[in-house]
């Protein structure tokens, strides 16, 4: 254990209504999850009703892109997975690459958004950005599902 220090770590992976309206795009988006060893703890697809939409934005009402990001992200499937690793939370953000799509292709045209985001709304994926959000967004997607749980019970048997 002493030799092993990883802890896997949780994080919410979101794949938005745009991405997953392309099948082929929704594909290499989970074939990237794979390819980037992280664990498939969980997976859901569902579609939110608005007053989802505006609960889980809350922290950003009032903002100018407030209203669009809320219509966009209830119009349609969307695809939420729990992933663990070590250092979950940093790895899914850095494939997904910046927020606003054109900064990412400026800066880091490998990124999941770079490469296939729309605009700064329809930009193909969300990512937790701390593990604290991590556990508040988790509970968010996954009402059923215990992060201590898991932590305590299963992540052990992952090491
Ligand atoms: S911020 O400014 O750091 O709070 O913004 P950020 O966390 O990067 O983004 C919050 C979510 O709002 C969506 N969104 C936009 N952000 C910035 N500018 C514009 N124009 C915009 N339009 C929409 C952005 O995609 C983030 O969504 P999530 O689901 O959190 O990735």
């Amino acid at each position: 254990r002493l030799r092993c220090a990883k802890v896997l770590q949780l994080t919410l992976a979101v794949i938005k209504p745009d991405a997953v309206a392309q099948p082929l795009l929704l594909e290499a988006l989970h074939r990237k999850i794979l390819e980037n060893n992280f664990i498939i703890v969980r997976r859901k697809d569902l579609i939110w009703k608005r007053s989802d939409s505006e609960r889980f934005y809350a922290e950003h009402k009032g903002r100018f892109f407030y209203q669009r990001l809320v219509e966009f992200m209830s119009s349609g499937p969307m695809r939420a997975y729990i992933l663990a690793k070590e250092d979950a939370v940093s790895h899914w953000r850095e494939l997904m690459g910046p927020t606003k799509v054109y900064r990412a292709r400026y800066t880091s045209p490998k990124t999941i958004r770079a490469q296939y985001g729309l605009t700064d709304t329809r930009n193909t994926t969300h990512g937790s950005d701390s593990s604290e959000s991590a556990e508040r967004e988790i509970a968010f997607f996954f009402p059923e599902f215990s992060v201590q749980h898991w932590l305590e019970m299963e992540e052990p048997h992952f090491r």
